[in-house]
């Protein structure tokens, strides 16, 4: 049976324990406060889709009393105050949650938790969702991914590392086949090229490490060999001694149809996926997720939050292509129109590692969102466009509109940012909730907008 299809996952199907040996040095230590029940503050950080739909889950929990979202976005604005809070600015971040009287702190994306805001959140007292800067080095830096997989013995694709753009330009000349040019560092999901061939790839290492297309991120590469199969995304939720394996998704990176074109954040994604079985679930288990963390326990490093790891189905079974140190986006607006458990006890399980306690229920109808994004984007894009047609896509059930890049303007949302809205519909099956999720995209409307036709057509196979 397909995990896809379970209704309910207690802890003996799931919330396993493992068991690590080494003595963590970077442990987020569970806050002071106290873990009987009381409503709380919370505040979330980030403003993509992903926010939107965790700020809506969040919205739904009895036990949020206040929600705030820095920076968020237009939707989050319909659910919860927005503060106007620069992520990176731990002080300011620092101040309005003791001035807020806020309890805990729910960190979205992956460049503050980069940066240490868990460890900040969690040194003030205050309880965090959210992994520490060690352990987002998982998602931050490739290569020490890389180097983990292999200590671990995690399946993955050969790799190797390169500093210097001449070096790396002659090792793509001497490899006889096809390569993937990954930057090391973070770079909001576009600094991979599957390469086309030789020139392709020389051209992806200019980019990345002369060109610095990518910034910082690009002055690593990681170059590596091309896997083939159906690709499949596990998100877990993982305290110190136990991991509780959400329902499986997948998302379309690339821009185009048929997965034509640059890589973007995403451009939709569904849950469950058929391709995942429950035998395959248990190898995913036993030879990625668990020695990730034990990996990461023996380098003295606690890791407490949401682990993904990115996987390819090959006929060797499932491989790695990257790990994330938190939610996916926009995998997370499938899920949390699944998940029919209330969010923030979960997440309070992982803070104070009673995670062997919980019991997730989930929607077994799947869900398809589809992603509206801005002209030109994955590159340059304009700003500020109108949209109109929201509240009609909205207007039908069991159909979520999360925004992404959008803001507020005169009371009406208009675009700010590339990838603006994901609509995310339920059905019966996947032909109708792909249906419906377009039938809602339909209705909106903003200047050179564009989207993919084919979101969860592997699901359709
Ligand atoms: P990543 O951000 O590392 O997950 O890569 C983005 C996308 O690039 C993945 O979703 C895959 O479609 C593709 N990709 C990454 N690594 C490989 C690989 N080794 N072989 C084939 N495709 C890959
Ligand atoms: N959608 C891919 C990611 O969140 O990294």
């Amino acid at each position: 049976m397909s995990v896809a299809s379970c209704d309910e996952k207690g802890v003996g199907g799931n919330g396993r324990d493992y068991t690590g040996d080494a003595t963590p040095r970077h442990a987020l230590r569970p806050a002071a406060a106290d873990l009987h029940w009381r409503a709380m503050n919370v505040l979330l950080i980030g403003n993509g889709g992903r926010e939107h739909a965790l700020a809506w889950k969040l919205a739904d929990s009895s036990r949020v009393k206040r929600l705030f979202v820095a920076p968020g976005n237009a939707g989050t604005a319909t659910l919860a105050d927005n503060v106007q809070l620069d992520p990176s600015n731990f002080a300011e971040v620092e101040k309005f949650i003791a001035r807020n009287a806020v309890d805990y702190v729910v960190i979205g994306p992956e460049e503050p938790l980069a940066a240490g805001l868990a460890d900040a959140v969690a040194a003030m007292g205050r309880g965090v969702f959210g992994c520490s800067r060690e352990a987002a080095r998982l998602e931050a830096d490739k290569w020490f991914a890389k180097e983990l997989m292999r200590q671990q013995a995690i399946p993955t694709a050969e790799a190797r590392s390169f500093t210097d753009p001449h070096t790396a330009a002659e090792y793509v000349r001497q490899h006889a086949g096809p390569l993937v040019v990954k930057a090391a560092g973070l770079a909001k999901g576009k600094g991979v090229r599957v390469c086309a061939g030789v020139e392709d790839a020389l051209d992806a290492v200019e980019q990345a490490m002369r060109r610095r297309a990518f910034g910082e991120a690009g002055a690593r590469v990681v170059i590596e060999e091309k896997l083939s199969g159906p690709e499949c995304s596990i998100l877990a939720f993982v305290d110190r001694s136990s991991l509780y394996i959400m329902e499986s998704c997948q998302d379309h990176k690339p821009v185009g149809d048929g997965d034509s074109g640059p890589m973007t954040g995403g451009m939709g994604a569904y849950s469950p996926t058929p391709v995942m079985s429950e035998a395959i679930l248990e190898q995913v288990e036993r030879q990625i997720l668990i020695p990730a963390i034990d990996g990461l326990k023996r380098e003295g490093i606690d890791y407490r939050g949401v682990l993904y790891a990115g996987l390819m189905l090959t006929h060797a079974g499932p491989k790695v292509l990257e790990f994330n140190c938190r939610f996916g986006d926009p995998e997370t607006q499938p899920l949390m129109m699944r998940m029919r458990s209330d969010l923030l006890e979960v997440m309070l399980a992982v803070t104070h590692d009673r995670l062997d306690r919980v019991t997730l229920k989930w929607d077994p109808r799947p869900a398809v969102c589809v992603v509206l994004a801005s002209g030109g984007y994955p590159g340059d894009y304009e700003k500020g466009l109108p949209i109109e047609g929201i509240a009609e896509a909205e207007g039908m059930a069991d159909v979520k509109v999360f925004h992404a890049g959008t803001r507020l303007s005169g009371g009406t949302p208009v675009t700010d940012g590339g990838r603006v809205l994901g609509v995310t519909a339920l059905g019966q099956n996947f032909a109708e909730a792909q249906r419906r999720a377009y039938l809602a995209a339909s209705k909106i409307r903003f200047k050179d907008m564009h989207y993919r036709r084919d979101i969860a057509h592997q699901a359709m196979k």
